[in-house]
C-alpha cells in the first residue's frame, strides 16, 4: 500500500497557471474514471472505506480540504489546499475526508470504473483485510 503526495509542475505566466497531467508521467495508472466532489455541506465528512483495488490521484483544483489515511497502524493528515498537489492512493488503505472549504472542489482520477464491490466500508472488516 502507498500514498504519495506529488506536487505537479505549474506551467505559469503573466495570464496565469496551468497543469497538465499525462499517463504515465505523473499518473502511474491508466484512467477509467473521473469524479469531482464539490459544493459539500459544512461539517460533512465523506469517504470512510477503504478500496482492494484501486488506484487514486486526488487533487483540490480549487480550495481545500484533508484526507485522514489509515494503514491499519496509524493515521496521517494529508491537507490538499493546491492546485498542484496530487495525492496518490493506492492498496488497502482506510481513507476519509474532513474540512471541506466551501468552494472545494475535488477532483479524483481513478484506475478503474465504479465497483461497488471493491469497496470496504466496514472499519472492522478494514482491519481485519489488512492485517
Ligand atoms: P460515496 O461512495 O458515498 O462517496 P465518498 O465515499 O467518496 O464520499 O458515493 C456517493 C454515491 O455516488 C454513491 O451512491 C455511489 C455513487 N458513485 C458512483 O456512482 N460512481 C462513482 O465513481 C463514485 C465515486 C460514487
Amino acid at each position: 500500500m502507498t500514498t504519495t503526495l506529488q506536487e505537479f509542475r505549474v506551467l505559469g505566466d503573466h495570464r496565469g497557471q496551468l497543469v497538465a497531467l499525462e499517463v504515465n508521467r505523473q499518473i502511474p495508472f491508466e484512467i477509467k474514471r473521473v469524479y469531482y466532489i464539490f459544493d459539500t455541506k459544512e461539517g460533512v465528512e465523506r469517504g470512510f472505506h477503504a478500496h482492494v483495488n484501486l488506484k487514486q490521484i486526488a487533487i483540490a483544483v480549487k480550495g481545500s480540504c484533508t484526507f485522514v489515511l489509515d494503514d491499519g497502524k496509524k493515521r496521517e493528515e494529508i491537507k490538499l489546499d493546491n492546485p498542484n498537489k496530487g495525492l496518490f492512493i493506492e492498496g488497502l488503505i482506510w481513507r476519509e475526508m474532513k474540512d471541506f472549504s466551501s468552494d472545494c472542489v475535488l477532483v479524483v482520477l481513478a484506475s478503474e470504473h465504479y465497483d461497488e464491490s471493491d469497496y470496504i466500508r466496514d472499519y472492522s472488516k478494514f482491519l481485519e483485510t489488512v492485517k
